[in-house]
């Protein structure tokens, strides 16, 4: 991995990645964002029983899952893809899915791990261009994250899809609660950045078409004690057009809770000055 990736993403917190960069075949890219709106249309059928809660977490998190946005009436649906995903379907839905659908959750879990793979690469490059930003053992425990079945350590790709709505809210401004976001296929909306760089005006970030974009999740910053920053971002949508997103989220596995990860994160909202309420980490905050 070429250091100016690496040094952008470490420095700025975010990095936008070409087809030459990242490596992932561009025809894959057009077949997954193909994939994820003929998946999340037909696994609707199934409705909320298509929502798949593994023990141990604090709601469904695998398979369809779909919500209701921040104006309570606006729709969005997201497909999550695990290595795991076969493991936990229920019988009545793996007996009902039609040849289709079973080749595509195959090649969006393709997909999955050609990310993993991507997102590894420049992982790896971090750790030999700032030896000491994370623990010695990060690229083992990013590795781990894609083929261990963990609470909150368990790493996915997510279709997204907001229809098309008159009211459709977007996603408002958060930090994503794993280590690191690869945001891809991003169609029918805006992805913001929230940076102090620019001195609180968002940032326009969504990636060119077959670009991935990359950014620090909450436990990057928890892991280099405050030395990467996760990005604050937001998503606008635009009304009566569908939004579409295919969204890499890398965790890495924890055997323990990480050390002060309570205090490192009030210190950093403290510094922060006046900002949104954290986001609870379940597991990660017991110390
Ligand atoms: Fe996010």
């Amino acid at each position: 991995m070429t250091n100016p990736i690496v040094t952008a993403l470490v420095e700025q917190g975010y990095v936008e990645l070409t087809p030459e960069q990242h490596r992932v075949d561009p025809s894959l890219m057009v077949q997954a964002n193909r994939i994820n709106h003929r998946l999340i249309n037909s696994l609707s059928r199934f409705g909320e029983a298509a929502a798949v809660w593994r023990s141990g977490e604090h709601e469904a998190d695998l398979f369809l899952m779909q919500r209701t946005g921040s104006s309570g009436t606006d729709q969005k649906a997201f497909l999550h893809i695990a290595h795991d995903l076969d493991d936990h379907l229920p019988p009545f839905i793996t007996s009902s899915l039609t040849q289709i659908e079973i080749d595509d959750l195959k090649r969006l879990r393709f997909f999955f791990f050609e990310l993993h793979r991507c997102v590894g690469a420049v992982v790896r490059g971090v750790t030999q261009r700032y030896p000491a930003l994370f623990p010695s053992d990060i690229i083992d425990r990013y590795h781990a994250a894609a083929m261990v079945s963990q609470p909150y350590a368990t790493s996915c790709l997510r279709g997204l899809a907001y229809p098309a709505q008159a009211n459709q809210g977007g996603a408002k401004a958060h930090f994503d609660r794993d280590f690191i976001t690869a945001h891809c296929g991003d169609e029918g909306g805006q992805l913001f950045g929230h940076t102090s760089l620019t001195g609180g005006v968002p940032l326009p970030l969504s990636p060119k078409p077959g670009n991935i974009l990359l950014f620090w999740g909450i436990k990057a910053m928890l892991l280099s004690e405050g030395a990467v920053m996760p990005l604050r971002h937001s998503a606008t949508a635009v009304p009566n057009v569908e939004r579409r997103a295919l969204v890499f989220f890398g965790q890495v596995d924890s055997p323990e809770p990480v050390a002060n990860a309570q205090q490192t994160w009030e210190q950093y909202w403290q510094s922060r000055g006046v900002d949104n309420p954290s986001v609870p980490y379940e597991r990660w905050f017991q110390s």
